[in-house]
C-alpha cells in the first residue's frame, strides 16, 4: 500500500507515540483513556465521529468476537472493546503499527481484549468460522484485490456474522489529485465504482442491510480547511508525511466527485 504507511521500525514508532503523547500533556505512566488518543488512532475519513456512527449501526453485541481489518494503531478495536466490552483481534499488515497498536492497548488497559495480529487480509492467519463480526475502516482502498479480500471475510466471519466498513469508491470522474491519503500516485490507487463493490461483496456470500453514501454528509460536517494539528496536539502527522497535502486532495477529490464515501453493515450468508 501506499500513501498512510508507516516509515518506522516497531522502537522507532513506540518512541514517536510515547513522545507525542507526553508532548500533548498526556502521562504514559498512567492509564490512558481511548478517547485521549482518538486524533491519533482513528486512522480514517470522518475519525471518532465515523467510527462512532458504525458502531450505532454495526449491531455488534458484548459477547462477540470481532475482528478490525487493517487495524492500524487499533483506535477503532479499543473504542469497540471499551464501549461494548467485546473481544478484538486485530489484523495489521504492517509491523511497526502492531507495535504502536500493542503499546496503545496496554496504555489503555485494553490488552487483555484485544490481540493484535500481523499479517495480510488476503491471506489471513484466522480459521473457517472464527469471528462474529468483522470491522474495516479505510482499508479495501489500499487492496487491488478486492474479490480475495471480501472472500477472506466471509470465510473468517460465522454464518449469519456482520460485516461493517467504510471505504473510498471512485466517483463518475477520473481521479487526478495525487498524492492522496491511500495513494501516492494512479499505479496505487485500487479504488472501484459502487456497483462493483456491491457485485463483489454479493458474489462473495454477502447479503446488504445498510449500504449508503456519506459524502455529502461529511463534507457538510467537516470544515474545508481543518488547521493541521498545532505543535504538541495529537494527529495523524506523528506518522504520515505530507498530511495536510494528502487530505486536501482528498476533500478536492470528493467535492469534485471523483471519489465517493461509502458505508455498509453486511450478513453474512
Ligand atoms: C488508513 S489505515 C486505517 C487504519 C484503521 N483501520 C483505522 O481506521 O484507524 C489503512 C491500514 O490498512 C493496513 N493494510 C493495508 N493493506 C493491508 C492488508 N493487505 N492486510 C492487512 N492490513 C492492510 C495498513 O497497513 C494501514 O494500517
Amino acid at each position: 500500500m501506499a500513501g498512510l504507511e508507516a516509515h518506522y521500525s516497531a522502537r522507532d514508532i513506540e518512541a514517536r507515540i510515547l513522545a507525542a503523547l507526553r508532548a500533548a500533556g498526556l502521562n504514559p505512566e498512567q492509564r490512558l483513556s481511548p478517547e485521549d488518543l482518538a486524533a491519533l488512532d482513528h486512522f480514517h475519513t470522518g475519525g471518532l465521529r465515523a467510527s462512532r456512527e458504525l458502531l450505532e449501526l454495526a449491531q455488534i453485541r458484548s459477547e462477540h468476537r470481532v475482528l478490525d481489518i487493517g487495524a492500524g494503531l487499533a483506535g477503532p478495536a479499543r473504542m469497540l472493546a471499551a464501549a461494548l466490552g467485546c473481544r478484538v483481534a486485530c489484523l495489521e499488515m504492517s509491523p511497526d503499527y502492531c507495535a504502536g497498536a500493542a503499546l496503545l492497548n496496554r496504555l489503555t488497559g485494553l490488552d487483555d481484549r484485544i490481540e493484535v495480529h500481523q499479517g495480510s487480509a488476503l491471506d489471513m492467519p484466522f480459521a473457517d468460522d472464527s469471528f462474529d463480526a468483522a470491522w474495516m475502516q479505510n482499508v479495501g482502498m489500499n487492496i487491488a484485490d478486492k474479490r480475495r479480500l471480501y472472500g477472506e471475510i466471509h470465510r473468517v466471519l460465522k454464518p449469519g456474522g456482520r460485516f461493517a466498513f467504510q471505504e473510498m469508491v471512485a466517483g463518475k470522474a477520473a481521479t487526478t489529485y495525487f498524492p492522496l491519503p491511500w495513494a501516492t500516485d494512479p499505479a496505487d490507487n485500487f479504488l472501484v465504482c459502487v456497483e462493483e463493490m456491491r457485485s463483489v461483496l454479493e458474489g462473495s456470500g454477502f447479503i446488504e442491510e445498510l449500504f449508503e453514501d456519506t459524502s455529502d454528509a461529511h463534507l457538510s460536517r467537516t470544515a474545508a480547511n481543518a488547521a493541521p494539528a498545532a505543535p504538541g496536539q495529537l494527529g495523524l502527522a506523528v506518522f504520515v508525511d505530507n498530511l495536510a497535502r494528502k487530505a486536501g486532495n482528498a476533500r478536492r477529490s470528493l467535492e469534485e466527485g471523483q471519489v465517493r464515501l461509502v458505508r455498509g453493515v453486511l450478513r453474512a450468508s
